[in-house]
């Protein structure tokens, strides 16, 4: 199989050329997801030339160092939307050389749409695995690769020979249109496929075609220690028991499972937990899924991209065929889709950065002000999941942080969408409990013992200095906790 049409051969040339394509002040819609499937070849060579400055770059999620690490340094970025997780991206993002916009990842491509707030895409850089007359086969994630490629007034495509051609026919390509002619998903199981296999893309719209051979950077996970193994299997009882009360089915509900070490090794408890026949609809599909799947113990998946280590990632692609019958990747508008997780009635199990006694739920900044990564898909999952589970060690940095707090100093998730807080030290099942009895559940069964007795004793206080009893704060110490580890170091 040829991997670039006949008639668009006379469009192929160097990094270089195709980079001086992109002028200064252009928004770019790149592809890429959890450090997969990210153009490597145009980004190093704009960071190179540094002809095109002030650029604004959107991006479906996180991407490799040698796209946003790269571009960041380079000083060519002016703004970044809308999930990121590399470290010079965010240095330059918390000194405020960098604009950073966070938004839900649902709401990225239903805003390229619809041009809501009139962003609009100059020039779409995406990663191939083949070029058709039709349209784009992408490397091993979707993003928002299908409304960049729309929406852009044209188009570059890196074209990555290394990725295997079995990759064909992985995909599946649903465009929902704008409301009020929005259509209904017609999703009502995983596995269902309801759209095509490439990105439609008109021939004329394509304004370079770069060949490159260049492979993600692939995440590191750290081997999960006792503490994460704790945490998985902690969510794996509380799921048995639910069970066997008739709240959920043998098989569960289809798992969506979060970004980062601590939502690798819960994945993992899985394995031993006596489930079977499971299934999965997320957005991002780790080493532990990739185990689960090939154990049996996991049907098949939709997910938006696959985001393995080095050793899992040669297992992917070196089985590619078998793995196609078994997952499909879909776009974040279908994968972080509302209207399915409802419908489907996912478990979705997200990390926090802390939760405070109440249950809101802070996800994405460190003490108030510095972003870690950007809130991601766990506003799209918590909110309409049949069941949500947020799960995090007790503490942090050695125990100079604790996870429970009294007041998050930023709130993702409000109390009214947090049902299921998971640490190492047991289950706060928050459900239809007043904020008085979820700030004793959380005290008592998840914040780690070193941090109990401050807690009850923020809650004592806050009982007698508060006006009201209904969720009763003392403004003056509710934030006290991480101004001191500010000052110091550590909050206790
Ligand atoms: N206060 C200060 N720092 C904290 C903290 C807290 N309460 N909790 C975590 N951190 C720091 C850790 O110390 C670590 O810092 P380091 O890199 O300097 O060591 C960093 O945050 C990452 O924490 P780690 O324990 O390694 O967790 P992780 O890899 O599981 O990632 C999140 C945790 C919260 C950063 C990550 O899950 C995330 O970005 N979540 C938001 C997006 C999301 O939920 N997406 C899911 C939809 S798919």
């Amino acid at each position: 199989m040829s991997r670039i049409p006949a008639g668009l051969q006379s469009r192929v040339m160097s990094a270089e050329q195709a980079a001086r394509l992109i002028t200064s002040g252009m928004t770019l819609g790149m592809s890429g997801f959890t450090l997969v499937g990210y153009p490597k070849a145009i980004p190093g060579a704009l960071a190179a030339s540094g002809h095109a400055k002030n650029l604004t770059l959107c991006t479906g999620a996180s991407v490799g160092d040698d796209m946003d690490g790269v571009m960041a340094q380079a000083g060519i970025i002016k703004r970044r939307y809308s999930y990121q997780s590399n470290k010079s991206m965010r240095t330059l993002i918390n000194d405020g050389s960098i604009g950073y916009i966070d938004m839900h990842l649902s709401h990225v491509p239903t805003f390229i749409n619809r041009r809501m707030g009139g962003i609009h895409i100059d020039m779409a850089v995406i990663e191939c695995a083949v070029i058709t007359e039709e349209g784009l086969i992408p490397a091993a994630s979707m993003g928002a690769s299908d409304a960049f490629v729309r929406m852009a007034d044209k188009v570059i495509v890196e074209l990555n020979e290394t990725i295997p051609l079995d990759i064909v026919g992985m995909h599946d390509v649903f465009e929902i249109g704008t409301p009020p002619h929005a259509r209904p998903i017609p999703i009502v199981h995983p596995l269902d496929r309801i759209g095509v296999n490439f990105i439609p893309c008109p021939p004329e719209k394509i304004a370079a075609i770069v060949v490159t051979d260049r492979q993600d950077k692939s995440p590191s996970f750290t081997e999960p220690n006792e503490v994460s193994r704790v945490i998985g299997r902690n969510i794996v009882g509380f799921l048995r028991q639910e069970v066997e009360a008739g709240r959920l089915p043998e098989n569960l509900l289809p798992l969506q499972s979060g970004v980062g070490a601590v939502a690798n090794a819960v994945l993992q408890a899985f394995a031993d937990g006596g489930f079977r026949d499971l299934t999965m609809y997320t957005e991002t599909f780790q080493d532990s899924a990739l185990d689960l799947l090939d154990r049996g113990i996991v049907l098949g998946a939709t997910t938006c991209a696959v985001s393995f280590s080095e050793a899992a990632q040669k297992r992917f692609y070196g089985n590619l065929a078998a793995y196609r019958e078994k997952l499909i990747l879909r776009s974040q508008e279908l994968s972080n889709n509302p209207e399915v997780i409802r419908r489907l009635g996912l478990i979705s199990m997200n990390t926090p950065i802390e939760v405070d006694i109440y249950g809101n739920v802070n996800s994405t900044h460190i003490a108030g002000s510095a972003v870690m990564n950007g809130i991601g898909g766990s506003g799209d999952f918590t909110r309409n999941a049949a069941l949500n589970i947020f799960a995090t060690e007790s503490i942090g940095k050695k125990g100079a942080i604790s996870c429970i707090v009294p007041m998050v100093s930023h709130v993702d998730h409000t109390e009214h969408d947090t049902q299921i807080v998971v640490t190492e030290q047991g289950v706060a099942d928050l459900r239809w409990k007043i904020p008085q009895e979820r700030a004793e559940l959380l005290i008592e069964n998840c914040a780690h013992p070193d941090y109990r007795p401050m807690l009850r004793d923020y809650l004592a206080q806050a009982r007698k200095t508060a006006k009201s009893q209904h969720t009763p704060h003392d403004l003056k110490q509710a934030l006290s906790w991480h101004q001191r580890f500010l000052e110091t170091g550590s909050m206790k």
